[in-house]
């Protein structure tokens, strides 16, 4: 069984008289550990995808079953519980807080979570270190640079320890050796740490990291093209070799 599972997902939103459909009735298995890239032209559902699988939002209609929950059937808190536990999210824009601090940044997620000041103090650390940035923990963001501020949310996305991982377009905004640092660390929390990954992209050199690549068009998947089977015991360096 895949990890997630998406069964004819369907989101529809209401615009007046009309209806937008931004995602129709899509079926999608992601398995534990890949990482798979969306792409599609603007407009065919990708973040609507993206965040139903991050439980931000719920879907229309359809099932969405990840890890064997259905997580479309859940409450809004019961999902947002749900998503602090399971999920991390990375912006294309990083979406840090300008008046906390990196750590402060890092540490907020944490803030949810019943644990002890000592253990917080130390995932955060943890989290800073992973992402290389431990000697700029009392940074603000107007002091770091774009990369380093997108591997500051991405240490904010996995302080939880989440096994799931979605980026929006994470390195669209960054010029070319910070997008190469950032799909580095997020080749390795794949590779090492196993998260699953999926990210959205435009750009097919970034999709080449992943095992996988997806085409939505008008809220329908266009293809599926694995360009290499994923088997969880040849982790793949395809993608980090280009
Ligand atoms: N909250 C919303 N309310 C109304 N329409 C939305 C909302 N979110 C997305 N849409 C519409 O759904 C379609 C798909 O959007 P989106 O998933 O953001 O596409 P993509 O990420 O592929 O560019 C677009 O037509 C968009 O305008
Ligand atoms: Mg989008």
């Amino acid at each position: 069984m895949a990890l997630i599972e998406c069964r004819q997902l369907t989101k529809t939103y209401r615009k007046g008289e009309s209806t937008i459909k931004p995602l129709d009735r899509l079926d999608l298995d992601v398995e534990q550990g890949s990482f798979l890239a969306l792409m599609g032209p603007s407009g065919s559902g990708k973040t609507t995808l993206l965040n139903l699988i991050a439980g931000i939002d719920h879907p229309t209609s359809g099932s969405l079953t990840i890890d064997g929950q259905n997580i479309a059937k859940l409450s809004r808190s019961k999902l947002a519980a749900w998503r602090s536990d399971n999920v991390g999210y990375v912006f294309q824009l990083y979406n840090l807080v300008p008046v906390l601090t990196a750590y402060e940044n890092v540490e907020l997620p944490m803030l949810l979570h019943p644990i002890s000041r000592k253990e917080r103090h130390e995932r955060v650390a943890t989290a800073l270190s992973l992402v290389g940035l431990a000697d700029r923990h009392d940074h603000y963001p107007r002091q770091l640079s774009g990369g380093q501020e997108q591997r500051v949310a991405i240490a904010r996305a996995i302080v939880t320890d989440p096994a799931i991982l979605v980026a929006d377009e994470p390195t669209g905004d960054l010029d070319k050796p910070s997008a190469l640092a950032v799909m580095d660390l997020l080749t390795r929390l794949n590779q090492e740490l196993g998260k699953t990954l999926i990210m959205v992209t435009h750009d097919a050199q970034t999709a080449e990291y992943a095992n996988r690549t997806l085409h939505l068009d008008k809220g329908r998947l266009a293809d599926d093209s694995v360009q290499a089977a994923f088997s969880g015991e040849t982790a793949t360096t395809q993608g980090a070799a280009s």
